[in-house]
């Protein structure tokens, strides 16, 4: 049974705040298709949570699958981090710690190889590189170049704290250009795949799951 997640009705956005949309929602409907039986995460942790959506949807995954874990999130947006605080209360979920900052700097000191979900859904909208320097809405979508400009800080930061056993799902669109982003992480010993394809309004989203080459190697998980 696919477990339930938040509630879209009892989520909280407004014009600073990007409202769940169909990025958010194949990235929510990934997550439900991860193996979850098999895998009992330590260390959750969303980055650019926005409304919350996906995070509190995390939370009840793992309160269905009757794990426990620490769980995080975090946006460069304080208005983002009062509407998942309030999108949390909303869902009668505790416990998530809300940090802002810069994608995964703030994190990077404190979770050295110890986050075993990590999860982002950027600003992925190529746009001129001017739209980068706005501070209003803008930030939740503006993607500068082929809408890799955040993407780019992002990628080199998530070997700092990813997992020996943990997963990376992240979206992206194919003007981002998946495969180039996979190869990006291949040079870091991560390797992924697109684990699920969606049409959406002027959009081709793909949604990447990525983990550490040699551990599952190892193991001969792929
Ligand atoms: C596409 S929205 C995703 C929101 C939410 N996770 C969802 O899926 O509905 C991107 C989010 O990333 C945040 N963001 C943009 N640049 C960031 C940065 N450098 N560091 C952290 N968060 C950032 C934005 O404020 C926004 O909330």
């Amino acid at each position: 049974m696919k477990p339930s997640v938040a509630d879209v009705r009892l989520t909280s956005y407004n014009k600073d705040v990007y409202e769940p949309s169909d990025d958010s929602f194949a990235l929510v409907d990934a997550l439900q298709q991860h193996d979850w039986t098999s895998f009992s995460p330590d260390v959750c942790l969303e980055v650019g949570c926005g409304s919350g959506y996906v995070i509190c949807s995390v939370a009840k995954m793992l309160s269905q699958h009757g794990l426990r874990a620490q769980v995080l999130a975090s946006d460069i947006s304080s208005a983002a981090l009062e509407a998942t605080q309030e999108t949390l209360v909303a869902h009668g979920v505790a416990d998530v710690e809300l940090i802002q900052g810069d994608l995964l700097k703030p994190l990077i000191p404190r979770f050295q190889h110890q986050v075993d979900l990590l999860i982002f859904n950027p600003p992925y909208v190529p746009t001129p590189d001017d739209e980068l320097t706005r501070t209003d809405i803008a930030r939740a979508w503006a993607g500068g170049n082929r809408g890799r400009a955040i993407i780019d800080k992002f990628l080199p930061q998530v070997k700092e704290v990813l997992s020996p056993r943990g997963f990376m799902y992240m979206v992206t669109v194919t003007d981002n250009r998946p495969e180039d982003i996979l190869q990006l992480l291949s040079n870091d010993d991560i390797e992924g795949k697109v684990i699920l394809e969606r049409a959406a309004d002027e959009e081709a989203l793909r949604i990447l799951c990525c983990w550490r080459r040699h551990e599952r190697d190892a193991e001969g998980h792929h």
